[in-house]
């Protein structure tokens, strides 16, 4: 076949690796753990996580039974959005090692049959990048800062931007440059901080040097990319003004999300991994609603995967779960894709606290000590716990947030000082942001820094009552969440639930009932515990007082006799 690539680290070369390669197309019922590098592991003490710390601990993943891992941004950067603001695509930042450090990150994956997917962030690169300072240096009308989309502003002095769009962080998406005489000149477009300038993706400069940098990281033997913005990267022709000035509503229609031409981008960047051997995959962040429309993104000749965000938003309600299940499984079906399930990631509120607020709490912008409706954190766990009994019973492929198979609730005292997301910045500290979900992990009930490092630093504080939540401490305890989530997975291989189909044993009412592979899902979603049907729970979100009845916000996991 035309141009293989096959590298020294691809998965097909791993001893250990039968696991992750006994299927074809792996993607399509995997298991993949978000590792979100500055907290996940800090090998050399500085407070950061880092590379050597994740492959010091992919043992954990291996136990845990995840297929892969996908990093979030570990490239050169100023981190002021910790990473998503790029300066090198090709290049580790210090702060995370080297690449000799990736390298082994990824051969130590394989061997233990866990194959690596990287983030890439294609919308918008750091103002410290090379290219965004040479558009600056170069001036308007210039080949430099075409790469990139500058405007004059309106006006009679070009004093105002040339849109009304928002920046998703808050404040307006638009800054002004100095020009080389010293004057203020351009106004150039940030989706997100001004730091973070948009490519203008018309430009074939661009495409092609995006197309080097896929290349660069696949010849290093990664299985796949998440896509950053994925849904972001074709603005309407002209920019046009827009009346909806919260960005933060990523799923209603706008000049600057979910434009038709970002669909080429993708046939062109599936074709390129169709190259290589090893059945790499791209996997979209599109914050896109209707699934039909999300759906765009995984046609057959397009991206493998596409984040099912509009299942994340759905609240703890047993009507709009079918539904979006149903929904999803006949849009993404359509197009002969998985449903890619998702509960938690770095930018929402965990789910082992969102659960328990009432379904109209507004938590995109985070939350903190003083947001209302705060939930009784044992109600939040229970949910969280029967939510993902469910995702991981369905077909399709699910990816996990670090910490959320410890049932890490989203910290919230986080002195104001130490919040370091650029939208509590930008706001002025209106919205909180996401550092709720960031704080590093605990590994180690009795160690410094609950086993993050040894040397008890830490970006952001860790709540003293994580102790309790280490993983060493759950993985004695049989009714632990981390030993719930290692059950489920076995489980979820063993009867290959993400191949099968569903069955709807119940199609109405507060308790969810379906059918997977011989698998009955019961999940009780309403105020009283309900009778069991005969059969073997082989599976419980919670210790079963009495082994016939399932409690309130519980969910099982039964063979039928
Ligand atoms: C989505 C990422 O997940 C988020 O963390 C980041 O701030 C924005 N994209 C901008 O890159």
């Amino acid at each position: 076949m035309k141009g293989k690539h096959v590298t020294m680290t691809s998965i097909e070369h791993a001893p250990n690796a039968a696991r992750a390669t006994a299927t074809a197309e792996w993607w399509r019922t995997a298991v993949i753990y978000q590792i979100y590098p500055r907290s996940f592991a800090d090998a050399n003490g500085d407070g950061v996580g880092d590379l050597r710390g994740i492959t010091g601990r992919l043992d954990a993943i291996a136990e845990l039974g995840a297929d892969a891992v996908w990093l979030s941004p570990f490239y050169t950067s100023p981190q002021n959005d910790a990473g998503y603001d790029v300066a090198d695509y090709c290049d580790v930042d210090p702060l995370f090692g080297t690449l000799a450090d990736f390298d082994e990150l990824v051969e130590a994956a394989h061997a233990l049959g866990i194959r690596v997917i990287v983030d890439l962030v294609p919308n918008h690169s750091s103002s410290e990048h090379r290219w965004f300072r040479e558009a600056l240096a170069a001036g308007p009308g210039s080949a430099e800062r075409s790469r990139y989309i500058f405007r004059d502003g309106r006006g009679e002095a070009g004093e105002l931007p040339p849109n009304n769009w928002q920046s998703t962080f808050d404040g307006r998406a638009w800054t002004r440059v100095a020009e080389a005489d010293g004057q203020p000149g351009q106004w150039y477009l940030h989706l997100f901080d001004s730091s973070q300038p948009d490519f203008d993706w018309s430009n074939r400069w661009v495409q092609e040097r995006f197309l080097e940098i896929l290349r660069f990281w696949l010849d290093r033997g990664v299985d796949g990319f998440r896509v950053d913005v994925a849904h972001g990267l074709d603005k309407e022709h002209g920019l046009p003004d827009y009346d909806q000035p919260d960005l933060t509503d990523f799923f209603r229609p706008s000049p600057h999300w979910a434009q038709p031409g970002v669909h080429a981008i993708y046939r062109e960047w599936r074709a390129l991994l169709d190259d290589y051997a090893g059945d790499r995959v791209l996997c979209a962040e599109a914050w896109v609603s209707p699934l039909t429309s999300l759906s765009d993104w995984v046609r057959p000749d397009e991206m493998h995967q596409a984040f099912n965000f509009v299942y994340l938003a759905t609240s703890w309600d047993a009507e709009e779960l079918r539904r979006v299940i149903r929904d999803s499984l006949a849009a993404f079906g359509a197009v002969g894709a998985p449903s890619t399930w998702v509960l938690s990631n770095h930018d929402v509120v965990r789910h082992a606290t969102r659960l328990g607020f009432a379904a109209d709490a507004e938590l995109f912008h985070g939350i903190g000590p003083s947001t209302p409706g705060l939930p009784d954190p044992a109600t939040a766990l229970r949910r969280a716990r029967a939510a993902t009994a469910l995702m991981l019973a369905l077909p399709g492929s699910a990816y996990l947030y670090q910490g959320e198979e410890l049932g890490l609730p989203e910290a919230l005292d986080i002195p104001d000082a130490d919040r370091q997301d650029p939208a509590w910045r930008r706001s002025a500290g209106e919205r909180y942001g996401r550092d709720g979900c960031r704080v590093p992990l605990p590994w180690e009930a009795d160690g410094t820094a609950i086993g993050f490092n040894d040397t008890g630093l830490s970006w952001l504080p860790q709540p003293e009552q994580w102790r309790t939540l280490a993983r060493d401490r759950q993985r004695l305890d049989p009714a632990s969440t981390l030993r719930f989530y290692e059950r489920a997975l076995r489980l979820r291989r063993e009867h290959a639930l993400g191949a099968g189909a569903i069955a709807w044993e119940r199609t109405s009412g507060d308790v969810m009932d379906l059918r997977n592979q011989g698998i009955r899902v019961i999940v009780n979603l309403g105020d009283h515990a309900i009778a069991l049907p005969a059969g073997t729970v082989v599976l419980s979100s919670v210790p079963l007082d009495d082994p016939a009845r399932l409690p309130v916000d519980a969910a099982v996991w039964m063979r039928e006799e």
